[in-house]
């Protein structure tokens, strides 16, 4: 199911674009040599990292799907890395209804692999800056009923977005949009937990053009003001498993959490 048809802009393969550095940090296949380039000077803490994040992603979509929800807004969705969001909450409620958005051009063309809902539910994508909540929202209205609980997933997409950028505004635009009995999941690189090689990962990737602006645990703990964070709280990816099976223990720094909108 598709809303409006979208154009498809060109993919610009003479510099690097965090969707195709974080496929390849997943050992995908969709990136070019320049995103290879920048993926290859991180330290290989990032690769665990984009697994971690990946994995957390499971254990929060799945739980909140448990609890009853079943509308999703994935922002910052990136390139279809099986199972994507739709399979695992589908898995859980086959009618569950998923609208997945990106900035990135190559993450559009691979939106057909994305559309593939069960025939119960719903899925669709919306190529848009998750800078302009406004037209996320009007196009996720197309699927998504706004009177119902929706859980609105930003993963590992806020530490893109600067402060100057008004990363917190945004974050609020789109949660007051969300009914009562929502969620909010949120994984975010930490500043503060690994400082050196945080602040190697981000000088790599400013040399590959891309600005990344990672965060203090209060910093992330703050886009979740006025909303009630779920046990265990804000903590490490890895340190955020709810009811499912813990995950080995391993260091971590991505900052992850859920909440519920009251
Ligand atoms: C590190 S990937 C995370 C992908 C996926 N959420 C996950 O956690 O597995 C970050 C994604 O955010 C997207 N992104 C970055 N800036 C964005 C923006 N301003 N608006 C929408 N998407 C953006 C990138 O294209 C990329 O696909």
């Amino acid at each position: 199911m598709t809303t409006d048809p979208q154009p498809s802009p060109p993919i610009d393969t003479s510099r690097a674009h965090p969707a195709r550095v974080y496929d390849w940090l997943l050992g995908g296949k969709d990136n070019y040599p320049v995103d290879e380039a920048v993926g290859e000077k991180l330290p290989p803490e990032a690769r665990d990292a984009a697994r971690q994040n990946r994995q957390f992603m499971h254990r929060a979509a799945s739980w909140l799907a448990t609890q009853g929800i079943d509308q999703f807004l994935d922002v910052g969705t990136g390139i279809p890395t099986a199972p994507n969001l739709h399979q695992i909450v589908q898995n859980i409620v086959p009618s569950a209804r998923v609208v997945y958005t990106d900035n990135d051009p190559i993450v559009l063309r691979h939106a057909e692999a994305l559309l593939i809902s069960r025939p119960e539910g719903a899925t669709d994508y919306v190529q848009a800056d998750v800078r302009d909540p406004e037209a996320i929202v009007r196009h996720a209205r197309h699927i998504l009923d706004f009177d119902r609980p929706i859980a609105l997933s930003l993963i590992a997409l806020m530490h893109f977005i600067t402060d100057e950028q008004d990363a917190h505004g945004i974050v609020r635009a789109l949660v007051r949009t969300l009914p009562s009995g929502s969620g909010l999941i949120l994984s975010h690189a930490a500043s503060d937990l690994f400082p050196e090689l945080a602040e190697q990962v981000v000088a790599e990737y400013a040399k590959g053009g891309i600005r990344l602006a990672f965060r203090t645990r209060s910093e992330v703990g703050r886009f979740f003001d006025g909303l009630d964070l779920v046990p265990p709280g804000l903590v490490t990816a890895t340190d955020w498993f709810a009811s499912a099976p813990a995950p080995e223990r391993e260091d971590s720094g991505i900052y992850a959490g859920v909440a519920r909108i009251r």
